[in-house]
């Protein structure tokens, strides 16, 4: 297994794994206005090249934020998530960050244990902040001290 910088190269293959491991996905768009500078965003490789997963993240002066981790959906379970979460941790303590944030939908009960079991906490809820197939769900926000 290799991580590597992501680079808009990569968009299709990120987008692939994205549509088919969320219900609600990020557009194109989203992942091209993702290459700006405060961003850094890594892939996990597998032994053939393949991209199995991959996070998109921006630091704000000390300030870290966890847009996007994914793996993709027939990987997932083999521990490849915590390798992502461990190096998005590590890459941003090294660049400089003291504090880390993120939100996910509160039933999306795989993501909240992987966050806890590295530490974060849950600090704050938006209440209807996803659409949902019953409507709305509401938004856990959690973060942690690096
Ligand atoms: C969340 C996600 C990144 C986890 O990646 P993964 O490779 O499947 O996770 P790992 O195999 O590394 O497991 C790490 C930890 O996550 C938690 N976890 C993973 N799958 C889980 C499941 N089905 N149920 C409960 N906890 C789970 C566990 O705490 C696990 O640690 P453990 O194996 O020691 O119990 C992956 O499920 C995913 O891509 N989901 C779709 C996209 C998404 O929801 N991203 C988060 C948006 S905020």
């Amino acid at each position: 297994m290799k991580i590597e910088l992501l680079s808009p190269h990569d968009v299709a293959a990120v987008l692939q794994i994205e549509q088919q491991a969320n219900l609600y996905p990020w557009q194109q768009s989203a992942f091209l206005s993702s290459f700006a500078d405060s961003y850094f965003s890594y892939k996990l490789l597998d032994n053939s090249g393949s991209i199995v997963g991959f996070y998109i993240a921006q630091l704000i002066l000390e300030q870290l934020e966890l847009f996007n981790i994914c793996v993709a959906q027939a990987e997932q379970g083999k521990g490849y998530g915590r390798i992502l979460l461990q190096h998005f941790l590590q890459e941003g303590a090294a660049r400089g960050a003291s504090e880390v944030f993120l939100e996910v939908r509160s039933s999306n009960l795989a993501a909240i244990a992987l966050y806890q079991r590295y530490g974060f906490t849950k600090t704050g809820l938006r209440k209807g902040y996803y659409v949902s197939s019953s409507g709305k769900e509401d938004a856990l926000l959690m973060s942690c001290i690096l």
